[in-house]
């Protein structure tokens, strides 16, 4: 049997990039569609350079994936195995001011996309679903049966898409669906070489820390200090980016199971950090001294979020290997060397 090809929408973004350079490793065939529009080409040629004669198995399209005829031409010049969609836009605040833009991009593009994959007779998808759809669960750690709810239009899409993923598979059982829900994804890839690289300020905290680090930002305002947490801080499941790309490769190889019809698995690491615990741990990995400001609650903000791990250990075989520690170094191995991010183009 040849090697098998993938598709991966959003594959030059953050958690893309670090997951086709694990698919290359595994030797996948893989095909990236990606618009740009939250990501540079860069990341491509930065991958290509990662995975050396491996390279040869990777192609890129700038295309949006609300582009039918584009996305059709790619189908019909090779034959998918799966597809793993990333493509979405994930601005919490942005889509509580613009939800018809998220509602398009988010809804109508995986549309799209499935409508495609059906037509090409490719019934295999891993979704980007995110912890956001536990809502504040009124427990930790959130096991994948949890009650579900979407608290912005962001998380929103997300509910959707999952839900038109089991309506999908429970009106024809040819399709094979794996949702991930994601936890708190940071760090970057061990060389320095990929990593995130956020247009405008940050919302989140690890790359916020990291511009006060470089000193793109004066200091970290800390969201709420009256939890009720060891610290009064938030506490999140922060898991390494390079073990989430991982779990994509778990998820592929769960994919060929016979039994899989429409399955969740948390990736996470089942361990809850506080913001102030992060904060202690990137200034030992960095040196730096990151000045903080104490503020207020952020609103819609859930106190205590963490996975339960069992469900993808036991039926994926897969389990997060890296701590905050290595979280961070990593991090702050990719900030020193882009500062700026991906410069705009590559010079050498
Ligand atoms: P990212 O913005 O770095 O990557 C998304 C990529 O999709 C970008 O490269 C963007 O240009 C591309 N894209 C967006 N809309 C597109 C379209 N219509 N057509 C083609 N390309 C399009 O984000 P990421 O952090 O790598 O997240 C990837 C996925 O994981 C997203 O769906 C996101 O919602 C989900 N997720 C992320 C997190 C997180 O904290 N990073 C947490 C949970 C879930
Ligand atoms: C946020 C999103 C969530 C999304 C997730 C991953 C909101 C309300 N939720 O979740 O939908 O799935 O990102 O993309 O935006 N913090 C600070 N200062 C900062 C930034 C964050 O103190 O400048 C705190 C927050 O209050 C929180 C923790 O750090 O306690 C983590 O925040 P963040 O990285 O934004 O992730 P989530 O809140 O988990």
């Amino acid at each position: 049997m040849g090697a098998l090809s993938v598709l991966v929408t959003g594959g030059a973004g953050y958690i893309g990039s670090h997951t086709v350079v694990q698919l290359l490793k595994d030797g996948y065939k893989t095909v990236v569609v990606d618009n740009l529009g939250n990501s540079s080409e860069v990341a491509i040629t930065r991958v290509k350079e990662l995975v050396g004669d491996r390279a040869n198995n990777l192609s890129f399209h700038q295309i949006d994936i609300r582009d039918k005829p584009a996305l059709e031409q790619i189908f019909a010049n090779t034959k998918f195995d799966a597809v793993i969609h990333f493509a979405g836009l994930k601005a919490v605040g942005e889509s509580v001011h613009k939800p018809l833009m998220y509602f398009d991009n988010n809804i109508i593009g995986t549309i799209t996309l499935l409508e495609v994959m059906a037509t090409y007779g490719c019934k295999k998808l891993v979704f980007s679903s995110s912890a956001t759809v536990y809502g504040w669960p009124k427990e930790v750690p959130c096991t994948e049966e949890f009650p579900l709810s979407a608290a912005n239009p962001y998380g929103r899409t997300k509910l959707m898409i999952e839900d038109m993923c089991r309506d999908i598979y429970a009106s024809d059982s040819d399709w094979k669906f794996i949702l991930l829900r994601y936890f708190n994804p940071i760090g970057a890839h061990p060389s320095g070489h990929i990593g995130e690289d956020p247009h405008g300020t940050p919302n989140n905290l690890m790359p916020f820390i990291q511009q006060v680090a470089v000193g793109r930002q004066p200091a970290l305002q800390v969201f709420g200090t009256d939890y009720s947490t060891k610290d009064g801080t938030g506490v999140r499941d922060y898991i390494h980016v390079v073990d989430l790309a991982d779990g994509h490769t778990a998820a592929l190889s769960k994919l060929s199971d016979p039994n899989i019809g429409c399955e969740v698995y948390n990736l996470g690491t089942g361990k809850g950090t506080s913001v102030l615990e992060l904060v202690s741990a990137f200034e030992k990995a960095s040196g730096k001294k990151i000045p903080l400001v104490k503020t207020g609650r952020r609103p819609g903000d859930a106190e205590i979020v963490y996975a339960a791990t069992a469900k993808a250990e036991r039926e994926l075989n897969w389990k997060a290997k890296y701590g905050i520690e290595d979280m961070c170094r990593d991090q702050w191995n990719w900030a020193c060397k882009n500062p700026y991010g991906y410069p705009t183009q590559e010079t050498n």
